[in-house]
């Protein structure tokens, strides 16, 4: 197999890089935004509709396709490109989050964790070995790593142990996994602890993973102990190998961390806000139930080149939500990732005319100041 991630440029002052990342389904761009399908489906979106916003790759979760539909329906309707009608990249998580941020009553052992569905109740078994198992199955082009994700703040002897979990559970999700044409990236754990994230990096990165993630974030502990974490964890893992920051975030989160020299980002954001008619833009949050756009003739955000900002007034998006339309969402979660894309893209750019550095702290004191 040729090099699966190539770096294209480095910014000078400091470690963001664009790259190219092969997958089985087609090549990606990094810095990369990937928005969230988690059942299968990008909330409201069709996939023609997904593919004008710019995005490259999708993503969808383990834990939600193996309660429904069940991963061995998936692999018998041909897989989850096939299911999701999308030919491009796609990348599973592992469900090392989902059981432990839905479910209540689980029961952790060394073999992975028992838990009743948040559906209808009934037990079910995940661990690293049924995890990988799954995403062959479902046959994602990248796949994680069965985590334990621990929540903020978290006790030091809760973090070490999950810490010390998620190592073994790397190693036997490596162990389990024998399908070169799916990556499987590791995920490091640690909470805020910059030891615990060293040790865990450490040890992940000598199994040798194709990429590595940094999990654990984005849970409550704010943009400077985020940040804290990522700029200490980043430059530990290799240089020629793709860092994804999970579930990161809002746009300040993002470019600080592609500072710190992360390449990809996944984020419910754009799609959850828009479904509750907040549209990301670069002045601010637009709110767009508010009463003061139902005679706004303007679009969500002006000189945004996306389908619902090219056709329809704040004016028609306001009266979609306020009679229940599906239109409204959908139009606003379509504005929201095509603007996730253009930051990203804006950031591509950046990189390589070479004045990343400077640009991303203006538009970190700009959104900041904003309040995204
Ligand atoms: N999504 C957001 N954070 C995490 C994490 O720490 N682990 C996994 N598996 N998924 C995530
Ligand atoms: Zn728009």
């Amino acid at each position: 197999m040729g090099k699966i991630f190539e770096v294209k440029s480095r910014d000078e002052s400091s470690n963001a890089r664009t790259a190219v990342l092969k997958t089985n389904h087609g090549a990606i761009q990094t810095p990369v935004f990937m928005p969230v399908g988690t059942r299968g489906s990008v909330k409201g979106l069709t996939p023609d509709q997904i593919t004008e916003t710019g995005s490259q790759i999708i993503l969808a979760n383990t834990y939600h396709m193996m309660l429904r539909p069940g991963a061995d329906i998936v692999a018998e309707l041909g897989g989850l490109h096939k299911l999701m009608a999308w030919d491009k990249p796609i990348l599973t998580d592992s469900g090392g989050y989902q059981v432990f941020s839905l479910n209540t009553l689980n029961k952790i052992n060394d073999n992975g964790v028992e838990f009743a569905s948040h559906i209808d109740g009934k037990k079910y078994m995940l661990g690293p070995k049924d995890s990988i198992g799954i995403q062959n199955k479902l046959g994602a082009d990248i796949i994680m790593a069965f985590d334990e994700c621990t929540p903020f703040p978290c006790p030091e002897d809760r973090l070490k142990t999950a810490v010390e979990k998620s190592i073994r559970w790397a190693e036997q999700s490596l162990n389990a996994h024998d399908r070169e044409e799916q990556l499987l990236f590791g995920i490091v754990q640690g909470g805020i602890d910059l030891d615990l994230r060293s040790r865990c990096a450490e040890e992940l990165v000598s199994m040798d993973f194709p990429g590595y993630a940094i999990g654990g974030l984005s849970v409550g502990e704010g943009h400077k102990n985020m940040i804290r974490a990522v700029n200490h964890t980043a430059p530990l893992l290799p240089e020629n190998k793709p860092r994804y920051l999970m579930g990161v975030g809002m746009p300040p989160d993002v470019i600080a961390a592609v500072k710190a020299g992360v390449d990809m980002f996944d984020c419910v954001l754009p799609t959850r806000n828009g479904r509750n008619a907040f549209a990301f833009t670069q002045s601010g949050a637009v709110r767009l139930r508010n009463s003061i756009h139902t005679k706004d003739k303007s679009p969500i955000e002006e000189g945004c080149d996306c389908y619902a900002c090219r056709n329809f007034s704040r004016a028609a998006i306001r009266h979609f939500f306020n009679v229940g339309e599906m239109l409204g969402p959908t139009l606003v979660s379509i504005h929201n990732i095509r603007f996730f894309q253009r930051l990203i893209h804006s950031i591509r750019e950046k990189i390589e005319e070479g004045n990343f550095s400077s640009w991303a702290d203006e538009q970190i004191e700009n959104y900041q100041k904003c309040g995204l």
